[in-house]
């Protein structure tokens, strides 16, 4: 029955991985899949992760079922780190949330939730957007328009572009926006355009969808947080994914939060009762492991203290990688002007070359990165960087 079935092209990032670890090139350099790396190219276990696997260890007692929601202690502390500890809405009982296996599944529970409410239900995803925003979330059957976001020939966001298309949203319309470090561009709201976005949002009564996967590696744990408390302030309903596979390191235990901000307590209730009822009709209730080690260091004064300083030190280095390649391209002899790679903030940048250049500098010198030209900016090192820019301009 099977052969049926078209052949299908590798994921646009995933496959990335499987062509760079075939590439028998030395030299070869990954920029391809979004996971932080050291200065020796390992994504080591965070320090406060390999402690809280201790004490897990030693404190567990049973393998028995988790409730469907998940483990409470991780829902309490990622919805303190994320809306805030005294957050208006978490005191008016207003938040119905599930932990999810990641972000992706986060995302799929709240789609089924969207198809749930209204089965017609319109999702307008930014232009470009995560290469998997699309497929997941039109799998669970809504439709995808795109707004105008990021401009390549100028490296910047097309803020006026994007107001005008969120302006023709209509109410029952969802409008998903990255919660802080774009992914792919690394381009981010200002604060003042958030500011923008909650008028329009009030003005239109669209549903803001935030997907938040990389807290803490823009400006900072508090800083990153500004568009999505302020959205959820000040309207009556938002939705969140968020994942921990970044900012805990925690990429395979697939960990994330599926959380609705509804208009009064009642309905909250409602929204978590269904939330549960997708959760059991796809994969019953989340792993446990990743979420407990959350709950571990969140919950611990001292622990959640080191995971902050391990957030600040990734984010930190990211931001001296982007220097380093911007450097290292203009002392080469680039014929462009890369400077804006420092303005962009998280794990990735745009580079803004063609999709041929890309191809190019991946075939003739094994640097591997997404088409579009996102690259993982953690993948650079000291030891990479003068190769990669000057393969980067032989192809210019
Ligand atoms: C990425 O964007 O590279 C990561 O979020 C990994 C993934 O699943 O695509």
């Amino acid at each position: 029955m099977f052969e049926v079935l078209p052949h299908l092209a590798p994921d646009p990032i995933l496959g990335l991985s499987a062509a760079y670890r075939e590439d028998t090139n030395p030299n070869k350099i990954d920029l391809g899949v979004g996971v932080y790396k050291d200065e020796q190219g390992n994504t080591p276990i965070l320090t406060s992760v390999a402690k809280a696997q201790k004490l897990l260890l030693e404190s567990e007692t049973s393998k028995t079922y988790i409730t469907p929601q998940g483990n409470q202690g991780y829902i309490d502390g990622m919805l303190s780190l994320l809306l805030g500890k005294s957050s208006p809405v978490l005191l008016a009982d207003r938040v119905a949330a599930v932990q999810a296996p990641g972000g992706c599944g986060a995302l799929r529970i709240l789609s089924e939730l969207l198809v749930r409410c209204n089965k017609d239900a319109k999702v307008w995803v930014s232009d470009p957007t995560w290469a998997n925003h699309i497929p997941l979330i039109g799998s669970a059957g809504l439709k995808i328009e795109t707004y105008p976001y990021f401009d390549k020939a100028t490296a910047g966001i097309r803020f006026d572009a994007m107001m005008e298309t969120l302006r023709s949203a209509n109410k029952g319309d969802i409008v998903l926006l990255h919660g802080c470090c774009h992914n792919p561009t690394g381009a981010d709201l200002t604060n003042a355009q958030w500011d923008e976005v909650l008028a329009v949002a009030k003005e239109r009564e669209f549903l803001p969808f935030i997907d938040v996967a990389y807290l803490g590696f823009g400006e900072g744990l508090e800083e990153d947080a500004y568009g999505l408390r302020l959205l959820v302030e000040n309207l009556p309903e938002v939705i969140i994914a968020a994942s921990c596979s970044k900012n805990f390191g925690l990429y395979r235990e697939r960990v994330g939060l599926a959380a609705i901000i509804t208009e009064d307590s009642k309905t909250r209730n409602i929204a978590q009762a269904q939330i549960q009822s997708i959760a059991r009709g796809i994969y019953s209730m989340p792993p446990s492991y990743g979420g407990a080690l959350v709950d571990i260091i969140l919950s611990d004064n001292a622990l959640n203290q080191e995971w902050i300083s391990e957030v600040n030190e990734m984010r930190e280095r990211m931001k001296t990688l982007r220097a380093m390649l911007v450097k290292n391209l203009h002392d080469n002899g680039s014929p462009k002007d890369f400077s804006f790679v420092n303005e962009q903030k998280g794990m990735f940048s745009f580079l803004c070359i063609t999709p041929e250049q890309v191809r190019e500098v991946r075939e003739k010198h094994s640097v591997y990165f997404v088409d579009s030209s996102r690259v993982n900016i953690a993948g650079i090192n000291q030891q990479n960087v003068e190769t990669l820019a000057k393969a980067l301009v032989s192809v210019l």
